[in-house]
């Protein structure tokens, strides 16, 4: 990162310190977390990076490497970028950590940005808590990482207007190397697991991702949402679908249009795969995994229909590889990324051939990442001479 150092020092003149913040990976536990349920993602090692230092006045001076462009506004009066614009994330983030009553100093930062964008590796969550974590240690402010978190989502949901969940944000501040985070998305308390030595988290990146993506996300979550009002009318105790068992939802399935019962289905059955999942991972029976990823993949492709064609061959193709544990879609779905758990011996040959198939069976070339999990946000201190890069 010392070319980020040089970089700032030649953009704006000064030294700076830098921070950083990770994707994530979800191993199991999809379209839940808005649901207040249960979530297992893993941070990686693909990091959004910023390099920060003070101004003297109230400005915030960004500039983006990856789209190299610069952007500025006052912290007296943070306005949107415009629709879709990439500052709408560092915006948003300095607008609701104000709001959250922080009071923010001027900074210049500069932005460069690892996690695959629209991969659904949550690059978005990575550039809010990088920002959000510089602009508060700039700032001389304690950094309490769940409210870093909630803020950040926050800041997505109102100023970059997503609804998405909690998950994203939660594990770029809080992932531990070497370990899952086993997340409850209504009490928002956390355990960490293990990932066994021998396992390998290996993600491929079907290189799609498609345009509906973003509205249909905020249908499922309207989907659920009149699932709930509809069997809150039998079970007036439910909050949320988390609170729902397969065998009340199966009892008052008449309540519910087709598709609304299919929702709620794959939520109610993915809250119980994640909870199997802990204790597969807990009792070293790592070959359970296995069916449950399968079922959580067959379940969004055809209860929550938030699969694609290009998944689906790639869950189908890592299925097939030796030294497979399990494989299913990652993240929000219409396109991006599979998550395979592999063993670490088989790695070189998985990639080799789920690649060379993919290219045949889609003409697309994909690209394929393997990454230990990853620690959450944090300062990275920079020494010259180590070599650092
Ligand atoms: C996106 C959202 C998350 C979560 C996932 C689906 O990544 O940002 O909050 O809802 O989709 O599990």
């Amino acid at each position: 990162m010392l070319k980020l150092l040089e970089d700032f020092r030649s953009r704006f003149g000064s030294s700076a310190r830098i921070y950083r913040a990770p994707g994530r990976v979800n191993l199991i536990g999809e379209h839940t977390d808005y649901n207040d349920g249960f979530v297992m993602p893993a941070a990686i090692e693909f990091y959004c990076w910023v390099a920060a230092a003070p101004r003297a006045d109230r400005k915030l001076v960004i500039h983006s490497e990856n789209y190299n462009e610069t952007v500025e506004a006052n912290l007296e009066s943070i306005v949107t970028a415009g629709n879709r614009h990439w500052a709408n994330y560092p915006l948003g983030v300095a607008q609701a950590l104000q709001g959250g009553g922080k009071r923010l100093k001027g900074a210049n930062l500069l932005i460069h940005g690892e996690v695959p964008l629209g991969a659904g590796l949550s690059s978005s969550a990575a550039i809010e808590v990088a920002v959000g974590f510089a602009l508060l240690e700039q700032s001389g402010l304690a950094t309490d990482r769940l409210e870093l978190a909630r803020l950040c989502q926050k800041a997505e949901n109102e100023f970059v207007g997503a609804r998405v969940g909690i998950m994203d944000q939660f594990v770029s501040c809080h992932g531990r190397a070497a370990h899952a985070l086993v997340l409850d998305c209504r009490s928002l308390e956390y355990k960490l697991v293990k990932l066994p030595a021998g396992i390998q988290l290996v993600i491929c990146n079907t290189m799609v991702k498609h345009e509906i993506g973003g509205g249909e996300y905020n249908r499922r979550r309207a989907e659920c949402e009149e699932g709930v009002r509809k069997l809150q009318t039998v079970l007036p105790h439910i909050r949320a679908l988390r609170d729902v068992t397969i065998a009340q939802l199966e009892e008052h399935r008449g309540l519910l249009a087709p598709k609304v019962y299919s929702r709620c289905r794959h939520v109610v059955t993915e809250n119980d795969r994640v909870q199997s999942a802990v204790r597969a991972f807990e009792s070293g029976d790592i070959r359970a995994l296995g069916p449950l990823l399968g079922e959580s993949h067959r379940s969004l492709r055809d209860d929550y229909d938030v699969s694609c064609r290009e998944l689906d061959t790639m869950v189908d193709i890592a299925g097939a590889q030796r030294g497979v544990i399990g494989a299913r879609m990652t993240g929000g779905g219409f396109g991006g990324c599979t998550i395979n758990l592999v063993e670490a011996g088989a790695v070189e040959g998985f990639k080799k051939s789920v690649a060379a198939e993919y290219r045949s069976r889609t003409g697309l070339q994909p690209e394929i990442y393997v990454s230990p999990a990853s620690n959450g946000a944090q300062e990275v201190e920079v020494i010259p001479d180590s070599g650092a890069s």
